[in-house]
């Protein structure tokens, strides 16, 4: 069934929406319609976390709780889901919620404008998790930014929950919510009031929409294309939302390749691929935050086209092939060859991509770094990835992708000509260094210099070298 009515589950009842502004964004309606003024707007753009909502979503009889934006997500985007605010923590009878209450103990807040936004980034943490150590911790509020209190305080707090976790009001609550959710998950949306939106249930409804609406723009997790509506100004006057894509939303694998639907979000992607890529999961443990990364995926990373996207010469390196379909054909490309220039990329009106095929080297040494101005919550200045095949001292294969350093994420083919077939020793590490400069002619601009990220490039290329042959992580501990 078409529906142009939204539903969601706030307060343990259903509520509809007829028609919405598909450009509204939650933080606006939150504010100024359900008239909830404890999520606040610092930034708007996802980079404050002042706007921390949380989102539940049913799966398999489950609830799954998620901190989102609610400044960069678009109203229509609720449908089918519950909805909490930081005003909904409290209990019936007006007692605070174990999370609050451990603000407020530890001495959480001071002038109070973060605050709702961590206690809701403490709330996900508290519904996900079991325990609370200090990796979980500081993964979910580094999101969240405080210019007053310094973060000890609330890190103390969200500690001090380990002994605290009780069966909360959502627990109570959580049969009915399901019960509640299952209900108004059916329909397909489709919203039209000047600006459209589409939320098609399946493959075959997008490709309908789709084929019939070329101009309209992708929506994923939306964590860049909302911006155009919220710093640009601009309007987004057709949009098609995939979040609601079941089959879009995987990961598999066989021997030779992992595969990732397109709405996968990345902090699902992040846990999967630890095993096979330790240091694809380190990066994407620094790629914006939770809230980013709950909803963001791949496919809108590689779309996106940013030649700064972190996963890109990642992907890269690892040769990764993207599957690309419209409403006739599926067709793999290489992603070495879907970048044709800066943010333009071999994607047609009417195509999108589906799948994300990563390939798997188990003889391989893969590695990759990051390097930024803060370490959490910030974009790359130079992104480096290594894919080095290396038998008897001699590297037989060698993969070597940068991003940062050119118009578009690139491989260094220069570089890995330099070192392919040849001795896997400092003698060699020279040469490759230098042919870096073959390779990449970089730009200065307000995240790094040209010369920096020269110097960059060269020195991660060093330091993969030593931490192949110290066989040890080098790392500067603060
Ligand atoms: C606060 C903040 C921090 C960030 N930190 C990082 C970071 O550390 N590293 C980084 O690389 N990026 C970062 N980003 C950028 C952004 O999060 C990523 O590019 C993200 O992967 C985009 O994915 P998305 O699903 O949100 O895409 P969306 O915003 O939904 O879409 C982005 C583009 O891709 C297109 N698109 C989406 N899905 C598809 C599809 N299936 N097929 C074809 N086209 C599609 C859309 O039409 C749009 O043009 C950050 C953004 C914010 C706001
Ligand atoms: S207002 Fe800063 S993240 Fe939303
Ligand atoms: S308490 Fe003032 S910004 Fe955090």
């Amino acid at each position: 069934m078409i529906s142009r009515t939204i539903k969601f589950v706030w307060k343990n009842k259903i509520l509809e929406v007829n028609n919405p502004d598909p450009n509204e964004t939650l933080l606006n309606f939150i504010r100024l319609k359900l008239k909830r003024t404890g999520t606040k707007e610092g930034c708007a753009e996802g980079g404050c976390g002042a706007c921390t909502i949380v989102l539940a979503e049913e799966n398999k009889n489950k609830l799954i709780y998620k901190a989102i934006n609610s400044c960069i997500a678009f109203v229509p985007t609720l449908h089918g889901k519950q909805l909490i605010l930081v005003e909904d923590l409290l209990d019936k009878n007006g007692s605070l919620h174990p999370v609050q209450k451990a603000m407020v103990d530890y001495h959480g807040s001071q002038c109070g404008f973060c605050t709702p936004g961590f206690v809701m980034s403490l709330f996900a943490m508290y519904k996900k998790n079991k325990s609370y150590n200090h990796d979980v911790i500081s993964d979910s509020i580094s999101g969240n930014l405080c210019r007053c209190t310094g973060y000890r305080p609330i890190i103390d707090a969200a500690k001090s929950l380990n002994n605290k976790k009780i069966n909360d009001k959502f627990e109570t609550y959580k049969k009915k919510t399901i019960n509640l959710l299952k209900k108004i998950q059916s329909n397909t949306i489709s919203i039209n009031n000047g600006k459209k939106y589409y939320a098609p249930k399946n493959i075959s409804e997008l490709k309908e929409i789709l084929n019939k609406n070329p101009n309209s723009k992708l929506l994923s997790g939306g964590t860049d294309l909302s911006l155009t509506v919220t710093k640009e100004r601009k309007n987004l006057d057709s949009l098609i939302y995939l979040g609601g894509i079941k089959e879009l939303n995987y990961i598999k694998k066989n021997n030779s390749f992992i595969e990732i639907g397109a709405n996968t979000p990345l902090i699902n992607v992040e846990e999967y691929i630890k095993k096979y890529y330790l240091d694809f999961n380190k990066i994407l443990k620094r790629y914006g935050s939770v809230q980013i990364r709950n909803v963001a995926t791949i496919a809108g990373n590689i779309a996106t086209a940013s030649p700064i996207g972190d996963t890109l010469p990642l992907l890269l390196s690892l040769d990764a092939l993207i599957i690309i379909e419209n409403n006739k054909t599926k067709k793999i490309v290489k992603l070495k060859d879907f970048f044709i220039s800066y943010r333009k990329t071999k994607l047609k009106k009417k195509e999108f991509i589906s799948s994300i095929k990563i390939p798997i080297y188990p003889k391989n040494i893969f590695k990759a770094y990051k390097i930024s101005k803060r370490f959490d919550d910030d974009i790359s200045s130079v992104c480096a990835s290594f894919n080095f095949e290396i038998k008897n001292k001699k590297i037989k294969n060698v993969k070597i992708a940068f991003g940062g350093m050119s118009a578009i994420p690139k491989r260094a083919k220069y570089c890995e000509k330099t070192l392919k077939n040849k001795e896997f020793s400092n003698k060699i590490l020279d040469k490759a260094k230098e042919s870096l400069l073959r390779d990449f002619e970089p730009i200065s601009d307000m995240r790094a210099s040209k010369e920096y990220r020269i110097e960059i490039a060269k020195n991660l290329l060093t330091k993969f070298f030593a931490e192949i042959q110290n066989k040890n992580r080098i790392e500067l501990k603060n």
